[in-house]
């Protein structure tokens, strides 16, 4: 740490350290943002899949348990519009896998629910006000908007382009997240949805960095003290870390996707919009390599995510990840069975 923390988000949020654990729907809950907060970097929960009622319940654990600040990250993307012909084609090529396990292709099996931010979770935010709100994919109508400027919350979003960090910055977001092609999970792009145009960490982060005046948190591929310093030395004013925390044990991973994570052969990661609808960085398996991991006929999301399921969960009890999202990011050496406050305080020593 350097006498000009102000700069950074450690002095932006109130945190002793400038590391933003980065909110991980479906592997993480309040767990490990509370390990996280404890360690003096920024904890993140992730209720992109919580109704208002589990959010609730978080908060008030979180805040039982600490007095840190604490992030709660939402999705804001437009609900779909059921497609029958598409869905019907989703199943169709999916009827082989059906097959295989003894599925009923026609059985109709809601994905899991990932519900953009409402008026019903501005609600548990404003009786519960958390330090700092992030949204994936852009942001949401003003009005919901000014509902968490209301409560004092500092206000976070990803931004894939230079372009879209400028829209956040005329938004008056309190900081930007630029996160690079290397980034497991979801990408967060919002005004385009041309992959050719997003770019890697540190080609992306100085470009965000000149461009706005807004701070600049770093995110994708950094896993290490080293990876973090080069951030810092790009102009980041932090970092958010996501793949380096998934095999601590305050992480709800399961035991399909640790095992992808320390396989021997090591980790290849690809893009694939087949386990949501939406394009995501996830280790590559067999459903992506029979299916080609990006197709341009998948169910717009999260409704991909409905027809997957059931072979998931078929393929999950015999041991398998041949039908998981097993997301991960392109630079995996810096996850670790250990306690998340060691891997926070490891990549802070970078800063
Ligand atoms: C398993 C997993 C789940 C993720 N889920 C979310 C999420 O719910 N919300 C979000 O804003 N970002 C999500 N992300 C993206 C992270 O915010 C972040 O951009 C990414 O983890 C940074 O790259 P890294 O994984 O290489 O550290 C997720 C990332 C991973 C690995």
């Amino acid at each position: 740490m350097t006498t000009t923390t102000d700069t950074t988000i450690a002095g932006l949020f109130g945190l002793s350290l400038p590391v933003v654990q980065a909110p991980m729907a479906g592997v993480q809950g309040a767990s490990l943002a509370l390990a996280v907060a404890q360690a003096g970097g920024l904890g993140s929960l992730p209720a992109a899949t919580l109704t208002p009622e589990a959010l609730r319940h978080d908060l008030a654990a979180l805040r039982e348990r600490t007095g840190s600040p604490i992030n709660v990250n939402f999705f804001c993307h437009s609900p779909p519009t059921p497609d029958a012909e598409r869905e019907a084609a989703w199943r169709h090529l999916l009827a082989p896998y059906y097959a295989e396990f003894g599925l009923d292709p026609a059985a109709l099996v809601a994905g899991p629910a990932r519900t953009p931010f409402s008026h019903e979770l501005a609600d548990v935010l404003a009786e519960q006000p958390p330090a700092v709100v992030s949204f994936h994919f852009g942001l949401p109508a003003s009005d919901l908007l000014e509902r968490v400027r209301a409560t004092g919350a500092k206000v976070l979003s990803s931004a894939t382009t230079v372009e879209e960090a400028r829209w956040l910055q005329a938004q008056g977001v309190d900081a930007i997240i630029a996160q690079g092609l290397e980034a497991g999970g979801h990408r967060g792009h919002f005004l385009s949805d041309d992959l050719d145009a997003q770019a890697g960490t540190f080609a992306l982060l100085p470009q965000i960095v000149r461009a706005v005046h807004v701070p600049v948190i770093a995110a994708g591929g950094i896993a290490d003290a080293a990876g973090v310093a080069a951030a810092r030395a790009l102009g980041a004013a932090g970092v958010q870390v996501g793949t380096a925390y998934l095999l601590c044990p305050e992480a709800t991973t399961g035991p399909v996707h640790r095992q992808a994570l320390t396989a021997d052969a090591g980790t290849t990661t690809a893009l694939t919009n087949l386990f949501t609808g939406r394009p995501a960085r996830g280790i590559t398996n067999r459903l992506m390599r029979e299916l080609g991991a990006m197709r341009g006929d998948v169910p717009a999301f999260p409704l991909a995510a409905g027809a997957v399921s059931p072979l998931r969960g078929k393929a999950e009890a015999t041991g398998s990840g041949d039908f998981s999202p097993l997301w991960a990011g392109q630079n995996t050496t810096g996850c670790r069975a250990v306690p998340a406050a060691e891997i926070t305080r490891e990549l802070a020593r970078g800063w």
